[in-house]
């Protein structure tokens, strides 16, 4: 095969997942190849995700349905590489499947140049390593970034709920020492950047030596020309007072904490091997809101756990009642393969699952309707990420992460004080204010 001068990066996966791919990009833009749409480049990254079964399978048609295209239009079919967390978990077997020519694990795509040289010069292009940070020290300096930038933290997890395959694909616990982030954060806002979310498996449980996240983000949150910090996604049982504190005095770190839970009964929690228990997260919910009054909350569950009872699902439904989230994600259960739960009996049958997530999403939906009309007359900041649907608008997001668009000439990347005036179920529309934010 012949050695690929263009490439394209698609990532299907979480915010980390996303950034891997950005981070990819710029790594064989680097490495000389020009990027290109999918459909055109000589070689295709397909950045997979494994958590749940969908999502992996919809890396196997989409190979299929990338190779019919490039038959149909004449073309040699692309050099194929998957990345992420399918290759991490599926490694050689994907190979025998779907003849891919490279695959690199989320831990090793600094040796994407390489494999690929490999791959062209006909050798096997498989690495599956899981050395702990070392790709970071072989990725390129951030260069040009969105005014809304990801930057990963940890890596990693320890907690192996009993449902999830995360602590398989990515590896043990990791931080990332606090000198290399303030780094990337320097670079991120040269490149761009207003404003940096942190990302982690367990953002919060982020450490080096003595200091805590919370350490890193007053850090942070002194450097001239970053507006505001976000973090995703933080465990229940890693959210320590020093944090929480964060939230009531760092004025850079946004009003926003997504926190999940999974399930609102006891029962379901310990055979998920979530280690925390309802009341313990609803006291948490308390402790924030204390200290942050204002804070936007968000949430995963995982409905139609095996055994689930619709006593057990009704206190799920109870539970996102009593916290009243902002906005949340809710998923039907997956059965992965190598995690305990897939050997579980009592799984629920897909017309019950598919009725209680519907159950779930309409609790959801309301709440997140009611939070934005809450928002209305309230005036923020609205930092400014794109062009709107229509000429002359433009979108941004509030301090509580809701999608405001708004008729005015402001540019992308600025802050401006803006009136909430209306509210939708996804977004609100705002008006641009002269006074500063209050
Ligand atoms: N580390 C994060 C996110 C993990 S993956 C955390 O612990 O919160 C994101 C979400 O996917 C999880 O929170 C969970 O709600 C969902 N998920 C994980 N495994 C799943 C499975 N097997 N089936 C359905 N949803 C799953
Ligand atoms: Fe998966 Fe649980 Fe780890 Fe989150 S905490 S990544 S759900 S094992
Ligand atoms: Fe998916 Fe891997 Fe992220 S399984 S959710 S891409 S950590």
């Amino acid at each position: 095969m012949r050695a690929p001068r263009t490439f394209h990066v698609k990532s299907f996966g979480c915010q980390m997942n996303v950034y891997d791919g950005e981070r990819m990009s710029e790594l064989m833009a680097t490495d000389g190849l020009v990027a290109a749409d999918a459909d055109s480049a000589d070689l295709v990254v397909l950045n997979t995700c494994h958590i749940r079964e969908k999502a992996t399978e919809k890396v196997y048609s989409d190979i299929g349905r990338m190779r019919k295209t490039a038959r149909l239009a004449g073309r040699a079919a692309p050099m194929i590489a998957v990345a992420g967390c399918v290759a991490q978990a599926e490694g050689e077997e994907i190979v025998a499947r779907a003849k891919v020519d490279v695959v690199v694990g989320p831990q090793a795509y600094h040796r994407l140049p390489a494999l690929v040289r490999d791959a062209a010069a006909g050798a096997p292009a498989i690495d599956t390593a899981l050395p702990a940070l070392a790709k970071f020290a072989g990725l390129p300096a951030r260069r040009r970034v969105a005014p809304s930038a990801f930057l990963t933290v940890q890596e990693g997890c320890d907690k192996f709920c009993t449902y999830c395959v995360v602590p398989y694909t990515r590896g043990a616990e990791v931080s990332r020492p606090f000198a290399a982030i303030v780094d990337e954060a320097k670079a991120l806002i040269d490149a761009g950047a207003k404003e940096i979310t942190l990302l982690g498996q367990n953002v919060n449980a982020w450490a080096d030596g003595e200091q805590g996240l919370h350490d890193l983000i007053r850090a942070l949150d002194r450097i001239p020309g970053l507006a505001r910090i976000r973090y995703t996604t933080s465990h229940p049982n890693d959210l320590t007072q020093g944090l929480i504190d964060a939230h009531r005095d760092v004025a850079g770190l946004m009003p926003f904490l997504h926190l999940p839970v999974q399930a609102g009964s006891d029962r379901v929690l310990r055979a998920m091997n979530r280690s925390h228990t309802r009341d313990g997260y609803l006291r948490l919910i308390d402790r924030i809101r204390a200290a942050r009054p204002d804070i936007a909350l968000s949430g995963d569950f995982i409905v139609g756990f095996p055994g689930e009872t619709e006593a057990e699902f009704a206190e799920t439904l109870g539970l996102v009642d009593a916290v009243g989230y902002a906005q949340a994600f809710s998923f039907n259960y997956s059965p992965r393969p190598g995690t305990p739960a897939a050997t579980l009996p009592g799984r629920i049958a897909p017309e019950e699952m598919n009725e209680r997530l519907q159950r779930l999403q309409a609790a959801i939906n309301r709440d997140q309707l009611a939070f934005n009309r809450a928002s209305v007359g309230r005036i923020c900041e609205v930092l400014i990420e794109r062009p709107g649907k229509r000429p002359g608008q433009v979108l941004g997001k509030s301090p509580w992460l809701q999608s405001v668009h708004l008729d005015a000439a402001a540019p992308i990347g600025d802050l401006i004080a803006v009136e909430l005036v209306e509210a939708g179920p996804n977004s609100l529309a705002g008006v641009a204010r002269i006074q500063a934010a209050a």
